[in-house]
């Protein structure tokens, strides 16, 4: 099983959007995949109750403390033949489910928005995830993805050498798109709807799904400036 935690410290930034996707992408492609749902709000949840009965299956399961929220264990049940499990992580985690959510982790997955104090946040909170999250002691994979972006590059200079000093991964941008608002509302994901509507969204999320399943970047995908990272042990 590989696990993909999706987590930034801010709301708002796509960690809901880009997990269904992901989600929706192993789905179709007939890999067994379960949403784990950490955040309260219950976002992906909801996503896959919209879900119709003839989309390819996704099992959901309930992150929420079985202390605080008193759920019972079925709920946080992760069937054991899932191939892709992944981590809808909530803004602002304690530190205790940080790292409850970390030690089940392979690789993690940073969503930014394009705003300069995003990125000031977002530096911030992956300099403290690096730290005390044992990161670096598991091998855990890092990287961003830029999401709703608007237009020019040139509002990414900032994050991009942000990310390159600490030598993490630069995946992808993610346009905003009415498509990823129309597949929230629809339980369906950018691969499940109609390819000629969803084809520019389908080939930036590409790189993204490339390096949550271990596949190298393309060289004619790769933004100039990606480092890829393997923390080794030691
Ligand atoms: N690339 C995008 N284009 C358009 N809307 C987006 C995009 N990414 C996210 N959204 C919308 O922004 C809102 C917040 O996104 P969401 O994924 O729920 O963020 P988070 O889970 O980090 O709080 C949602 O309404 C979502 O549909
Ligand atoms: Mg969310």
């Amino acid at each position: 099983m590989n696990t993909t935690l999706v987590i930034n410290s801010k709301g708002g930034v796509g960690k809901t959007t880009i997990t269904t996707n992901l989600g929706s992408y192993f789905a179709v492609s007939g890999v067994k995949t379960t949403i784990m749902d950490y955040d309260p709000q219950g976002s992906s949840l909801h996503w896959l109750r919209q879900r119709s009965p003839e989309s390819p299956p996704i099992h959901g399961a309930n992150g929420g403390s079985g202390r605080s929220t008193g759920l019972r264990s079925h709920a946080r049940y992760v069937p054991a033949d899932t191939q892709q499990l992944i981590l809808d992580a909530p803004a602002g985690p304690s530190k205790l489910l940080l790292q409850e959510m970390l030690e089940r982790t392979d690789c993690i997955v940073i969503p930014v928005a394009p705003s300069a104090i995003d990125i000031q946040a977002t530096a911030n909170f992956i300099k403290d995830l690096l730290l005390v999250g044992g990161v670096r002691h598991r091998n855990t994979r890092v990287a961003v993805v830029a999401n709703r972006v608007r237009s020019s590059t040139a509002v990414y200079e900032p994050l991009e050498r942000f990310v390159a000093s600490l030598k993490l991964s630069f995946l992808t941008r993610i346009l905003d798109s009415e498509v990823y608002i129309e597949a929230a509302e629809t339980g369906q994901g950018i691969f499940e709807m109609d390819a000629v509507h969803c084809a520019a969204q389908r080939q930036e999320f590409m790189p993204l799904v490339r390096w949550v399943t271990g596949e190298e970047l393309p060289q004619e995908t790769a933004p100039s400036n990606v480092i890829p990272l393997k923390y080794s042990r030691g």
